[in-house]
């Protein structure tokens, strides 16, 4: 195969294209085959992998995104970078719809994923302490800056299993944990990417308030719905601040410091 990409993008609901002039190539992978065909374009001087991770028709809930062949397609490719923006819901009333947050942390709420490379005969245990680049956040918060978008820094995304949303009393734990963001595809994707030492960044576009907010009678439980329709209005944004983001990314002189990582026993 020699079709090669320096930065991968992964779409999420209601982002189902991102380039234009794209040659689609079918990959197959130890892992079986990607959600979808995958879009391979020249944006400036960088080639750049686009991957809607529920596939094009949004045939993969969260729980059945194949992530391991998506992320293995990628570091077949060649990717080093990994932009992922993500519809998320907001737990905190600071943080609101239409808001980026650059996430730093997550935490693990689903069961039942695939989500190492690592199944044996080859045993490792890698770090996930800090799971996302800081490199690429830095990128991405300037940016946010200066498109002028509330961009919030940090944050710590709850990852729930899905595909239902959260209950409400499930959505108050969450807000008085602490934790900023939800949504259903962070884990395993993220710390997939860690362990084929890609570095790897999310943009959270908050889309809603989740089961709702304390005290606020007038905010409505999230519904699908309303997650599409806000990231819809909101899509234009979400491109342009990536292919700004991918516009600052410098290739040549990135020393990948984030995720040097020892790949032995991933079958590459
Ligand atoms: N994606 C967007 N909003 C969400 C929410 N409230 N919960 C889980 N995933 C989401």
């Amino acid at each position: 195969m020699n079709y090669k990409a320096d930065i991968g993008v992964f779409g999420g609901s209601g982002f189902y294209s991102f380039l234009e002039n794209v040659e689609e190539i079918e990959m197959e992978t130890p892992y079986g085959k990607p959600s979808d065909k995958i879009a391979i374009a020249t944006y400036g001087d960088k080639k750049i992998a686009f991957l809607p991770r529920h596939g094009k028709n949004h045939q993969f809930p969260p729980h059945m995104i194949p992530y391991r062949a998506n992320l293995y397609a990628m570091k077949k490719l060649g990717v080093k970078k990994i932009l992922a923006p993500t519809s998320s819901g907001s737990l905190q009333p600071n943080i609101k719809p239409g808001d980026f947050v650059i996430c730093d942390q997550f935490v693990d709420r689903t069961t039942g994923r695939k989500d190492t490379f690592y199944d044996g005969p080859v045993t490792k245990h890698i770090s996930s302490a800090h799971p996302y680049c800081p490199e690429l956040r830095k990128i991405a918060i300037e940016v946010g800056k200066d498109l002028g978008i509330t961009t919030h820094e940090k944050g710590t995304v709850v990852v729930i299993q899905g595909p239902r949303f959260s209950t409400v009393a499930e959505s108050r734990w969450f807000n008085k944990m602490g934790w900023d963001v939800i949504n259903m595809t962070q884990y395993p994707e993220a710390y997939l990417a860690r362990e084929l030492g890609i570095c790897y960044a999310n943009i959270s576009l908050i889309t809603d308030y989740d089961a709702g907010l304390e005290g606020r009678d007038d905010i409505a439980p999230v519904t699908e719905d309303a997650v599409l329709k806000v990231f819809a209005e909101n899509n234009e944004k979400v491109k342009n601040m990536l292919f700004e983001v991918i516009g600052r990314i410098d290739l040549e002189n990135d020393k990948f410091t984030c995720c040097n990582v020892d790949l032995t026993g991933i079958d590459l």
